[in-house]
């Protein structure tokens, strides 16, 4: 994980990432209520940052905290942020918080100003030539994973179970059926066909692989919106996993099994030139 870059964002304010401070009654500390973004920028442009932002923008609607910025001004934060931290390859982290109260109460507060955070790291470009290895877990979390609340804490626990025994994420599965990973969508590839499993509750809509689903329709492969059932992952002839930091990580081992030929696939070889292409456009 790349170390937090110097200037940080916080309430109008640019600032070093050590002297931004938040209160401890934030609610997004004391609840999680709180909602989250992160953006690739790519040699100091971010990269689907519409997506991005609507996004944003969907998840403050549905837990009703009221967008604090316009779209314009969320551009303007942005782009400050990249330059003010040299630009080149980042993620930004862009968060909103209900905002702090006088106290500590479930019910939504009177008149408190949404708490706005962001910050930037360094985005390196993975080296997926030898593919990834992920395990499958039980999904326990909440019926409203569409939302991109900062509440992680079943994922948390379910990508920290992945990192030690040394897998890239863990593949989410409830009803026997894939939702997603801990951090990141999940498609798999079958007789050349791309399966994603479609938008509901149960998972967040990915901006990654919203973009490269459409890079495949153009480029003429067949992409399908079905629910993918557990033995249908172990047998996919390709699986990736892909979010805003990973790109497209090619799953070469789930579970300890080979996937595929047990190194990265001819769709993922396919796709990968074409997303490191449109990183640029
Ligand atoms: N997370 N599903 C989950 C649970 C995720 O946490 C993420 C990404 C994705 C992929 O979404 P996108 O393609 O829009 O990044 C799917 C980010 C990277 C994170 O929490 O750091």
């Amino acid at each position: 994980m790349a170390a937090t870059l110097e200037v940080a964002y916080l309430n109008g304010s640019f600032l070093p990432i050590g002297e931004a401070r938040v209160s401890p009654l934030d609610r997004g500390f004391l609840f999680g209520d709180a909602v989250y973004e992160v953006i690739p920028v790519y040699e100091g442009r971010p990269f689907l940052l519409d997506a991005h932002l609507r996004r944003l923008n969907r998840s403050l609607n549905e837990l009703r905290i009221a967008d604090p910025y316009s779209t314009a001004h969320w551009l303007t934060v942005i782009d400050s942020l990249i330059k003010k931290n040299m630009g080149g390859d980042l993620a930004i982290y862009i968060q909103v918080t209900r905002g702090a109260d006088s106290g500590r109460d479930h019910m939504f507060p009177d008149q408190v100003a949404p708490t706005v955070f962001g910050m930037a790291s360094a985005l390196a470009t993975p080296d997926f030539s030898a593919g990834v290895s992920a395990i499958t877990r039980a999904d326990n979390r909440w019926h409203r994973c569409d939302i991109k609340a900062t509440a992680l804490l079943a994922n948390v626990l379910s990508h920290q179970q992945a990192r030690e025994v040394g897998a890239a994420d863990t593949i989410l599965i409830w009803d026997d059926e894939v939702t997603e990973g801990a951090s990141s969508s999940v498609i798999i590839v079958e007789n050349g066909e791309l399966v994603r499993r479609p938008h509901g509750r149960e998972v967040l809509p990915g901006t990654t692989t919203d973009h490269v689903i459409a890079l495949a329709s153009a480029a003429g492969l067949a992409c399908r919106q079905e629910r993918i059932s557990i033995s249908r992952l172990h047998n996919a002839d390709e699986i990736w996993l892909t979010s805003a930091t990973k790109s497209i990580a090619p799953v070469v081992r789930l579970d300890d099994q080979p996937i595929g030929a047990g190194k990265p696939g001819p769709i993922w070889q396919q796709l990968i030139k074409l997303y490191e292409a449109s990183k640029r456009e």
